[in-house]
């Protein structure tokens, strides 16, 4: 049944304000892909990046994907972990001229893509499907997921690859909070440097989590399909990751949009630090070489 619709783009009976919140989905979302593109380009080694980046892959250390000015090593979730083709990966030193982001983004960037919530946003504030309730939109039919859409579907896959993402990350938490010179094993709770990079990674890791532990696809693999939440010590460790599960999902949509300001903000403190273009210093907030 078709609703007695002022026809036109973005015509309506609405008295409110409602295309201020749209507008700034589609600002707050298109910086973030423009930015986090940017930066994955900005480590390549071709065409006129070749002239901005300090790629890995030709000798140039980590130039702006990592801060090692401490004796630490503070690297951006951007390009963690970092590949470097011929080097510490399967991938052939022929394709060095890429960025060491361009291996590894696809997944983050898939997981996200996927997620339920960021669908809702990016269809509306894109795709105008729909653009308001109660406004008019450019064309009348929405087909659903199908078509090329059927790929949202994988969105349980991308998530179980983002799990694997959480220890990589922890991981890095710990390679910033140790000394290179003391690499006898990592120590959590001694650590010897704290800078405020690795505050940031740290944060970093918990909205990371905090998003990926709310997921839906993640809340049923813990708790679908369960009905007994009690006796057998499984069933109660499934009961009791639900509800955190459930408990973070009910505001998936912050976790959502703040760890991926995270993510990078992150990525910028490490590109201030090590670029000279910035002069930013990353200070030592506790211990030190
Ligand atoms: S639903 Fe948002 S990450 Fe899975």
């Amino acid at each position: 049944m078709k609703l007695p619709l002022k026809r036109g783009f973005g015509r309506t009976d609405r008295i409110d304000e409602w295309w201020k919140g749209p507008t700034a989905m589609a600002a707050y979302l298109g910086l973030m892909i423009v930015y986090a593109t940017w930066r994955g380009f900005m480590e390549a080694d071709f065409w006129i990046f070749s002239e901005l980046g300090y790629s890995a892959g030709v000798g140039h250390g980590a130039g702006t994907m990592a801060i090692e000015e401490h004796g630490s090593h503070v690297l951006s979730p951007l390009f963690s972990p970092l590949i470097i083709p011929g080097e510490n990966s399967w991938i052939p030193r022929e394709l060095q001229w890429l960025s060491p982001a361009m291996f590894i983004l696809i997944f983050p960037a898939g997981f996200r893509a996927t997620c339920y919530y960021y669908r809702k946003a990016y269809y509306r504030v894109f795709f105008h499907q729909p653009t308001g309730c109660a406004v008019s939109k450019p064309w009348n039919e929405y087909s659903g997921e199908t078509g090329l859409f059927v790929v949202q579907n994988l969105h349980r896959i991308f998530m179980y690859v983002a799990l694997i993402y959480m220890p990589i990350l922890t991981w890095d938490f710990l390679l910033s909070i140790n000394l290179d010179s003391e690499h006898s094993g990592l120590e959590i709770f001694n650590p010897e440097i704290v800078t405020v990079g690795s505050v940031v990674l740290l944060i970093n890791v918990l909205m990371l989590s905090g998003y990926t532990f709310g997921c839906h696809a993640f809340r049923h693999v813990v708790g679908g399909g369960a009905n007994k939440w009690t006796g057998r010590p499984m069933n109660r460790i499934k009961y009791m990751m639900w509800r955190v599960s459930t408990y973070l999902n009910e505001n998936h949509k912050d976790w959502a949009l703040y760890s991926l300001f995270w993510v990078m903000f992150t990525d910028f403190y490490i590109w201030a630090c090590t670029d000279p273009l910035f002069g930013w210093t990353d200070m030592i907030l506790w211990g030190g070489p």
